[in-house]
């Protein structure tokens, strides 16, 4: 070994040390705000049920639904984007239909209407039958996990009719105790008592529970009924959550940790 080894040996060690260093800083200071925000809402002093909406909580859906939604709008002859997407977001099924109707300034009939979301949902189901465990929002399936370790209820509330096939292709559905989706409701989400439906089926009080939603309408609808709520996501509309969250990535440490400290 010569002289220049050992240099660029030190040099490693120094480099890691330090990054290890800065990490570190900002790793407490992640850590220390997120715990903040947990204190705020007793997330498992007082939680004891976790309620998650399916699409753009768990999964993203909205590729899916967008291939469809825009091949049938181009049926129609009307374009919509990603942009458009966004407005569909927490809408039923008929409602999105409802509202690309309303864009191209067209007019159907009941049947048509019933006619058209079969099709739509028939290219959906081709869809999310294939999809895979990897598609899996970052972070959602560890956080899971660790709610289960720690004794937690968890449930999915989800206007999607398609929910269960979607919690199937993921692999998800063992890590619930009650999914309740759009076949269960004449009126979906965001009518209120589908949450008071969820927390019944997990056996907690609704004031034990958080609503994970990245819909305004959802976040909305949980609140008034006097559910905790996390809003997922960057969007503004969400700011009417109890709390927000851009995923789930930082909350599995913090939730360990408030975890131990209590048991
Ligand atoms: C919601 C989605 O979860 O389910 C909406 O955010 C969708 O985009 C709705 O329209 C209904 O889904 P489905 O699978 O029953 O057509
Ligand atoms: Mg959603």
């Amino acid at each position: 070994m010569n002289k220049g080894d050992i240099c660029t040996n030190v040099d490693k060690s120094q480099l890691k040390f330090r990054f290890f260093q800065i990490y570190r800083c900002y790793q407490f200071l992640i850590l220390s705000y997120l715990r903040s925000c947990m204190t705020d809402f007793r997330f498992s002093a007082s939680i004891q049920g976790l309620i998650f909406d399916l699409d753009g909580v768990l999964v993203d859906t909205r590729p899916y639904h967008l291939a469809a939604w825009s091949r049938l709008a181009a049926q129609l002859g009307v374009e919509i984007d990603a942009s458009h997407n966004e407005v569909l977001r927490g809408l039923s099924r008929m409602e999105s239909l409802e509202k690309i109707l309303e864009w191209g300034n067209l007019y159907c009939s009941e049947a048509e209407k019933l006619h058209w979301s079969d099709v739509k949902n028939n290219w959906y189901i081709d869809a999310i039958t294939r999809m895979s465990p990897e598609e899996v929002l970052p972070g959602v399936r560890s956080f899971l996990e660790t709610c289960k370790l720690a004794g937690k209820k968890t449930a999915v509330v989800s206007s999607s009719k398609n929910a269960r096939t979607v919690l199937q292709s993921t692999e998800l559905e063992p890590l619930f105790d009650a999914v309740v989706d759009g076949t269960m409701f004449k009126k979906p989400k965001p009518a209120p008592d589908v949450f008071w439906v969820a927390a019944e089926l997990i056996g907690c009080a609704p004031s034990a529970c958080v609503v994970f939603e990245d819909a305004p309408s959802g976040v909305a609808a949980a609140k008034k009924e006097g559910f905790w709520t996390v809003g997922v996501g960057i969007h503004r509309a969400l700011c009417e959550s109890n709390w927000r969250i851009s995923g789930f990535e930082q909350l599995t440490p913090v939730f360990e940790e408030q975890h131990c400290e209590i048991d």
